[in-house]
């Protein structure tokens, strides 16, 4: 077991109408000019926006307004809110939306906080030192960035799409009302679905350390939101298993399921973040595409952790050699893709990357993380392509 730092210092306030709670919840933080920051139609056209404008205003809270943002959020929108929340005097913002809106929200925050060009800190030029404090009321369940300390902006000008982490960033709280997910398509349902599971998953996947705790935790998790995923999958009003979702959501992307591990792999995420970066598909659903490429081409050399993951995630029984019961894992999470809805290959996605895109995708990836991607595997450019060619 390896030590570890938990730190997660984010109010959640969770359940029915919680977003009523969001007057006191400012109130606590002492704000005075708030920028309300929120995606393109959902949150408008639910009644939600309003509902917050009016606590606002019930509150005495000044604020200013920035819309549009889209998924897989761009920095010309995160530069425009830095600028803007500069000119205002903003001390304190709030996000109304899902991971795209909280991160571009964090984004906007360290460039306000630490000053200069705020990609330089995506970059790795310079260190983020400050954050203006953030607030979130969440509308999907995914990506878990109302309680993490990261967060992933793409620039146009290269497509590169690039994460920062600080924990200046992890929002002052999280509203987190289930029922605000019901509107979603099915599709982003289910790609939030695999987003959770991936998060644990790549914690799951270590080169070293791990403790019984977090495995049996990990597992629970995985094995709660599979089970819910298919449930809404034919019952998208069913709040239970909103609720279920929306507290996995939070809960694998927090650290808890990583403790006393070297922190996980993570390159299946890196990986896919190249392939959203370029072609601008959702990031669970890119998941979904390139995970079994990656699992196939690492679980060869190394299928300790693939074994356990049939065994206690997918509950499997099988008799065969390690190597066997690793490829029955990795098929039987495929199965649950499919099951709902989401693709195992690249080509499902809609697109069909080019040798050179793929190449220049995988040199990008490595080019960002300033080293090989991945711990259980150490992977290299060549590798990478090699992945996106198994997953195609
Ligand atoms: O813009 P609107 O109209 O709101 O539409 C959004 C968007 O089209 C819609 N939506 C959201 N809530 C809705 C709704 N539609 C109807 N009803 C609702 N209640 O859903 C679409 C997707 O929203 P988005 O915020 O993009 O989804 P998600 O939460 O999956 O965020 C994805 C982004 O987060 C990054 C991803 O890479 C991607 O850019 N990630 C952030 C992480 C972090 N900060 O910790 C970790 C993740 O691994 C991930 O990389
Ligand atoms: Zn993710």
């Amino acid at each position: 077991m390896n030590d570890f730092t938990f730190h997660t210092p984010t109010k959640v306030v969770f359940g029915r109408n919680a977003e009523s709670k969001l007057g006191a919840l400012l109130r606590e933080q002492g704000c005075r000019k708030v920028l309300l920051h929120y995606g393109g139609r959902s949150a408008e056209a639910s009644g939600l926006l309003q509902r917050v404008r009016d606590a606002l205003k019930a509150e005495g809270v000044g604020w200013v307004e920035l819309g549009g943002v889209v998924p897989n959020p761009r920095l010309s929108l995160v530069y425009k809110g830095v600028e803007l929340g500069r000119e205002e005097g903003v001390d304190f913002i709030l996000a109304v939306g899902g991971g795209s809106v909280i991160d571009s929200a964090k984004a906007i925050g360290y460039g306000i906080g630490s000053g200069g060009d705020v990609w330089e800190l995506f970059e790795r030029k310079r260190k983020v030192t400050a954050c203006t404090p953030i607030g979130v009321i969440l509308t999907i369940a995914a990506t878990g960035s109302e309680m993490s300390s990261s967060c992933v902006i793409t620039a146009e000008d290269g497509w590169r799409k690039l994460g920062c982490t600080s924990e200046t960033s992890r929002p002052r709280f999280a509203i987190m009302d289930p029922a605000l997910t019901m509107t979603l398509p099915d599709y982003q349902t289910a790609c939030g679905c695999v987003d959770i599971l991936m998060h644990t998953m790549e914690r799951w996947f270590y080169a070293s350390g791990g403790m019984e705790l977090t495995d049996r935790i990990a597992a629970s998790l995985m094995r709660t939101v599979m089970k819910h995923a298919l449930i809404l999958r034919d019952d998208p009003q069913n709040y239970e298993s909103r609720a279920e979702v929306m507290w996995a959501g939070a809960l694998s992307h927090n650290g808890l399921t990583g403790c006393g591990s070297d922190g996980g792999d993570w390159a299946p995420h890196k990986i896919e973040h190249e392939l959203s970066g370029l072609f601008d598909v959702a990031h669970g659903a890119g998941l979904s595409a390139v995970w079994g490429g990656w699992a196939r081409y690492v679980s060869r050399e190394h299928p300790e952790r693939f074994v356990r993951f049939a065994q206690h995630v997918m509950q499997l029984s099988g008799a065969g050699t390690d190597e066997e019961m690793a490829l029955e894992g990795i098929e039987a999470f495929e199965d649950f893709c499919r099951a709902i809805n989401m693709p195992t290959s690249i080509r499902e996605l809609g697109i069909e990357p080019t040798e050179a895109q793929m190449q220049e995708m995988a040199e990008k990836c490595i080019a960002g993380l300033h080293g090989p991607a991945g711990k259980v595997k150490k992977l290299h450019a060549e590798d990478i392509v090699e992945i996106f060619k198994m997953a195609l």
